[in-house]
């Protein structure tokens, strides 16, 4: 049975500014949730995203014979099991809305001795899959996908060999699953980007002790290896905080700031984008000991103006993608982005969603090749179906805040995919927001 459909209703009102936090990174938690049962030891987890998505990475693990300990406040201990120390689960893990979980595991259980059958909801058994089979193949992995897409069938024994990768689209979740079957291969596998993704793998490997060759733009690991159990800090999601600047921008009625937010360079291309559009945005770095930086963001509101988005700046903004054409949607002139093909398949068809959600506020957008123009004006109010799609779901509920009526918007209960408390943070920040349903 499917869950019961929620809605948000947004109303005129808002009055943004104060101070909030927001919860951890969604990449971060999975990553070292995954590592840390792959290391000998036990490793802690603080700050660790207690969201769907993330705990759908747990129960796989658990299925896996991994044991959890949440005893501490804020700390999640992660029992590890060593490189080969997974057991068999007794049936398909189910990873529910979670492509990081899926793909991911799909990497480590390619070189695991048993077999394995990968599913989830009805919104991840249509993304594609072969991005991540087809180099799995090529290190030696027997992986099945039907026509594509899930589920992922894997067959257990197959010995691993590392290979030199090169993708034909940036992607993080595919160079994740490619270092850790890499890390359980004879020899060295390296993946090479056409861009950089997101590079939260490679910055916690080597607190696991394991060490990473950047070479050029590719990077690798020598495998087999050998992972120790250590401690990891999550800090807060810059996609989840990335909806708090917005509506400190366009609805801000003052200074917002947002505390211990994860600034990893290869995340916050928005914001570069929205200073573009005229955004005052500072960030105020903040001391951490491991890899990944993080800062307070402080944010002011002001008057903004579309702008032609650079297409390097948009597979490292791609997960704010929604966002940015809803703050389009109240600058003055034209917003443009091209070469975001990728929105296609990520939990709905974002470009489909966002413009149908706009046309139904009565914001002119129009539909380019692998992208879209967004021309700012009056927001009407109106209702909005979020397609199922956490992103597009809270985009709407930012830009619910300019438009000079209720608008509704539905199917949002995936929100807590990734960012659990959203309907409550949003409002400590002074959004009209109420869920329902
Ligand atoms: C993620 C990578 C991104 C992003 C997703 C999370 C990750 O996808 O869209 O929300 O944690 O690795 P790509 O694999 O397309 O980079």
């Amino acid at each position: 049975m499917s869950a019961p459909s929620r809605q948000f209703v947004t109303r005129p009102g808002s009055h943004v500014a104060g101070e909030i936090s927001v919860p951890g990174d969604k990449s971060i938690s999975h990553r070292a949730a995954i590592l840390g049962a792959l290391a000998e030891g036990v490793t802690e987890i603080r700050g660790y995203l207690e969201a769907q998505d993330c705990l759908a990475t747990l129960a796989a693990l658990a299925a896996m014979g991994i044991r959890l300990d949440r005893s501490a406040p804020g700390v999640l201990q992660v029992q590890g099991a060593g490189l080969y120390g997974l057991s068999a689960p007794r049936a398909a893990l189910d990873l529910g809305n979670s492509g990081t979980s899926m793909r991911l595991l799909a990497g480590v259980l390619a070189g695991q001795a048993f077999d394995s059958v990968l599913v989830g909801d009805a919104s991840l058994m249509r993304r594609p899959m072969e991005r991540v089979a087809a180099p799995l193949r090529r290190m030696g992995a027997e992986v099945r996908t039907s026509d594509g897409r899930p589920p992922i069938a894997i067959r257990g024994q197959q010995a691993l060999t590392g290979c030199a990768h090169a993708l034909e689209v940036p992607s993080a979740q595919v160079k994740s699953a490619l270092l850790l079957a890499g890390l359980q291969a004879t020899g060295r596998t390296s993946v090479r980007e056409p861009a950089l993704s997101r590079d939260h793998t490679e910055r916690l490997l080597p607190s696991f002790g394991v060490p990473v060759v950047h070479d050029g733009g590719s990077v690798a690991v020598d495998g087999p290896a050998r992972l120790e159990a250590t401690q990891v800090d999550v800090p807060g999601d810059f996609s989840s905080a990335a909806y708090l600047i917005a509506a400190g921008l366009i609805a801000g009625k003052g200074e917002l700031l947002i505390r211990g937010v994860g600034v990893n360079p290869t995340r916050t291309a928005l914001l570069d984008i929205l200073r573009q559009m005229g955004a005052d945005i500072r960030v105020h770095p903040v001391a951490s000991a491991d890899g990944e930086p993080r800062a307070d963001i402080e944010v002011r509101p002001g008057v903004l103006h579309g702008v032609v988005v650079p297409e390097d700046r948009v597979p490292i903004a791609m997960d704010e993608l929604p966002l940015l054409f809803a703050v389009a949607a109240v600058a003055e002139g034209e917003t443009l982005v091209t070469g975001a093909s990728e929105l296609r398949v990520k939990e709905s068809d974002r470009l489909a969603a966002v413009a149908i959600g706009l046309e139904a506020v009565g914001v002119a957008v129009e539909r380019v090749a692998d992208g879209l123009r967004v021309r700012g004006g009056p927001v009407r109010g109106g209702a909005v179906d979020s397609q199922g799609d956490h992103r597009v779901a809270m985009a709407f509920a930012v830009l619910g805040a300019r438009a000079d009526g209720p608008i509704t918007i539905r199917d949002v209960q995936n929100v807590a995919t990734s960012f659990p408390g959203f309907t409550r943070t949003a409002q400590a920040a002074g959004l009209q927001i109420s869920e329902e349903g």
